[in-house]
Formats: C-alpha cells, sequence, structure tokens
C-alpha cells in the first residue's frame, strides 16, 4: 500500500518524525516539492538528525530515498546533508535517487530571495532565504535549470551567466561572478552524478514489483501555493496532489492520505493565523513546545488547534486520518480552546476563506474542553493516555470528520501511541506501537 504524509497545517508538524516511523513498513520513501526551506527533525537514540532535501527513510538502512522532479535542489545544501550523514555513519550510495528533472537553486536565487524580500518592506514573506521561490519563478518563467542540464557544458555556461546577470541587475553590484558559480557547479555536478536518474521510471518500476511507495510531504496544506493562505505561502504544491505532478507517478498510485497536525498550531513567518496567541499565552506554549525552527532558529508563532483550517486540509487532500504531534505539550492545562469557526460580522464561517482581507475582519470562535492533569508525556499506548486527553482527541475526530491513526506524546520514535490498531495495521502491517 503506498501512502502520502502531508502536512495538515503551516508545516512544522512532526512530519520527519512520523515518516521516520513508518519508513521501514515501505521499500521507497519519495519527496515531491520543496527544497532545504524544510527542516524534518529525528530524534533516534539520544541523536537528533536535521533532515532538510533528504527523505526521512534515509536512517533505515533498506529505504530507498528519492528526490522528485518537484523540488529545487541546492546542490551544496544536499552534500552537506549527505556529509553530515556519513559522519553519523549514514550512506547514502545505491540508496539515493536525484530527479534529472528537478529544478536547481543557485547562489543567485539565494541572492534575489533576500533582495525581493528586503524589497517588499513591511509586505515580505517571511521565506527561509534559501533561494526556493526564485528558483520556482525561474521554473515557471521557463529559465530553470534542470539536473540533467548539468551535463549539457553550453546549456550550463548559458544560464548561469544569465542569471548572475539578472542578480547584479537587481542587486546594483557585481560581487557574484558567474564563472565563480559555474565552476563550483560543475564540481558539485561531478559529484551527483552516479545518483541522477528518471524518477517517474524508478517509481513505476518499483511499484511494478510489489513494493510500497511512502509519499513524503514538505512543508504544509496552509503553505501550499494554491491552497494555502497565499500570498504568504511557499512556492510548490505542498498538498497531495504534488505528488503526482512531482514525482510522475497517476492519482491512482496514492492509495491513502495521511495528514500530520500538531495538537496545538504554529506558523513561522508571516500571513494570518486565525487562532495565535500573542503576548504571554503564545510565549508560554512556545517554551513549552520548543517551537523554534529547525532550519532558521527562527521562533515560532503559536495557537490553539484550528478546526476549520485543519478541515480545510482534509477535503484540499482527501485526508483519510490524522496523526496528532506534541500532545504532551497540552499537558497540564485546565481547559485546552480548539477553533470551530470563524466569526465575521454577523456570519461565522466554517470554511476557511480565500480572501486574506475578509480573514482579517474575523475572529475566531473557541470551544474549550477541560484539560488534564495526568501526563500524556511518553505515554505508549491508547489506553494509557488521560481521559482529558482522549477526549480532546475524540473532539478533534468530530470537528476534521477523520480518525486519529497515531498520537505523537515526545520526540523519540518510541513516544508514539496507536490510537487506531484496525487502520494501523491495514496501512503499516501493525506492529507499530
Ligand atoms: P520559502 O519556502 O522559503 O519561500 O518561505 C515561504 C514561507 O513558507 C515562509 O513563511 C516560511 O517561513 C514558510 N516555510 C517554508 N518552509 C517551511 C517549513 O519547512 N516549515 C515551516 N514553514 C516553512
Amino acid at each position: 500500500m503506498n501512502i502520502a504524509v502531508v502536512g495538515a497545517q503551516w508545516g512544522d508538524e512532526g512530519k520527519g518524525k512520523i515518516v521516520d516511523l513508518v519508513a521501514p513498513r515501505f521499500s521507497v520513501v519519495a519527496r515531491y516539492q520543496g527544497g532545504h526551506n524544510a527542516g524534518h527533525t529525528v530524534h533516534v537514540g539520544g541523536r537528533r538528525f536535521v533532515l532538510r532535501l533528504i527523505p526521512s527513510g534515509i536512517l533505515h538502512p533498506g529505504v530507498t530515498c528519492i528526490i522528485g522532479n518537484g523540488l529545487v535542489v541546492d546542490l551544496k545544501a544536499l552534500f552537506e546533508e549527505v556529509d553530515e550523514l556519513a559522519v553519523a555513519g549514514i550512506t547514502v550510495d545505491g540508496r539515493l535517487l536525484v530527479s534529472d528533472r528537478a529544478h536547481l537553486i543557485l547562489p543567485y536565487h539565494r541572492d534575489i530571495d533576500r533582495l525581493s524580500e528586503a524589497g517588499l518592506g513591511a509586505r515580505k514573506i517571511g521565506t527561509t532565504s534559501r533561494g526556493i521561490g526564485p528558483a520556482y519563478e525561474d521554473k515557471a518563467g521557463r529559465r530553470g535549470l534542470r539536473v540533467c542540464d548539468l551535463t549539457d557544458a553550453s546549456t550550463l555556461e548559458e544560464q548561469i551567466r544569465d542569471g548572475v546577470e539578472r542578480r547584479n541587475r537587481l542587486a546594483g553590484d557585481d560581487t557574484l561572478d558567474w564563472r565563480d558559480v559555474l565552476q563550483q557547479t560543475s564540481i558539485l555536478a561531478e559529484r551527483l552524478r552516479p545518483w541522477i536518474g528518471d524518477v517517474s521510471v524508478a517509481l513505476a518500476r518499483a511499484m511494478a514489483g510489489g513494493r510500497a511507495i511512502l509519499f513524503e510531504g514538505a512543508q504544509g496544506t496552509m503553505l501550499d501555493l494554491d491552497h494555502g493562505t497565499y500570498p504568504y505561502v511557499t512556492s510548490s504544491s505542498a498538498t497531495v496532489g504534488g505528488a503526482c505532478t512531482g514525482l510522475g507517478v497517476g492519482p491512482r498510485s496514492v492509495h491513502a492520505v495521511l495528514g500530520i497536525a500538531k495538537a496545538y498550531t504554529t506558523r513561522v513567518g508571516e500571513g494570518p493565523f486565525p487562532t495565535e496567541l500573542l503576548g504571554p499565552a503564545g510565549d508560554a506554549l512556545r517554551a513549552k513546545g520548543n517551537e523554534f525552527g529547525a532550519v532558521t532558529g527562527r521562533p515560532r508563532r503559536c495557537g490553539w488547534f484550528d478546526a476549520v483550517q485543519v478541515r480545510h486540509s482534509v477535503r484540499v487532500n482527501g485526508l483519510d486520518a490524522l496523526v496528532v504531534t506534541k500532545m504532551d505539550v497540552l499537558d497540564g492545562l485546565d481547559g485546552v480552546p480548539i477553533g470551530v469557526g470563524y466569526r465575521c460580522g454577523a456570519d461565522t464561517l466554517t470554511e476557511f476563506p480565500a480572501s486574506l482581507r475578509k480573514l482579517q475582519q474575523c475572529t475566531p470562535v473557541f470551544e474549550t474542553m477541560p484539560g488534564w492533569h495526568a501526563p500524556t508525556a511518553g505515554v505508549r499506548s491508547a489506553a494509557a493516555l488521560p481521559a482529558g486527553a482522549q477526549a480532546y482527541l475524540r473532539r478533534l475526530e468530530e470537528l476534521t470528520g477523520v480518525p486519529v491513526l497515531l498520537v505523537s506524546t515526545g520526540a523519540a520514535r518510541e513516544d508514539t501511541v496507536v490510537r487506531n490498531e484496525p487502520l494501523a495495521s491495514t496501512w503499516f502491517g501493525g506492529g507499530l506501537s
């Protein structure tokens, strides 16, 4: 069975931990969009790994990892990650395939990202400054450089010259020299050569051979270019539709979709966040949840679970189930509010609006569930979850319309509760707990 894992909120939901947990049940883990703006954190045996580009399945020796055509790849960042894994004794040789159709992030994309953010002033997006947006702009503008172009010296030189000239015009200086960029890129290209391939063909062969695929989404639904809080989004399709375009597989290849959501909500960067907690309450949640970006270290904005927003994710992704992460962060509260609607003048909206102007005029409607004082932290069986936590999860299921499959109660793989055994054994063959 092939399963897609997607972020059901604004990213940072804990997808890395869940992908790592279930990865041994799959032969292939394939990323389909984004780039090294992602930071999938995995804790194994007391070690912390932050995977930015390489799929989170890489920590399991038998798993093949794929970087799809839908990604934008910064070769320098990719090799830094490969080298970090090598230091930890994890080798990617023979297990990593990079799509020949993936687009490249070059040093001028990073500069353009910073320059355009500076140019936006108060309307800035708050990007990760990794060059993600400018690389996708070049892709849509049909002037991007793809992995397959790395072997074509004349295309490479021409594209890099053009890109550097554009950067220098924008910056008003000529501190970046295209010859340096070409030289660095050519060295990295040589190193990449053994890993380049046609991902669509590789996946088709794997599926024909009965091998199970895990599609790994990055960022989250509300950062999706089409379905998120545009323009405060990333530049790729973080929803499940991106798996088809970003890997070259048909929609019937995805047999089930699993959405990952925190028990509350966080967001990094600018943009709307209806259930956000400002002031000391938000600070307290941030401190308790250690909500600082895995990639940029930026403090994350924190707020309550937003059922309107997660229902939007359930619909646009066709989610079959949710995983609720960081449940333990809510331990010890007297009451736990859940956003259930947006009051907008005389109306109460129960669907996430497209217009941010409209959203700005809304205030969230909360209902408050009783808190629980016995800890969920480190709990590993559904029966051991405090009654208040169980009631909270049941309410999330009612409000979102999908079952909660797993609950994460801590950073380690083992700190996981299987809440829906029948579904877990259908999808993963059981034995997760
Ligand atoms: P970009 O992807 O760097 O262009 O940033 C666009 C927006 O997406 C910004 O608000 C970022 O903070 C956000 N973003 C990008 N990647 C992630 C992620 O992996 N987790 C959370 N937010 C992200």
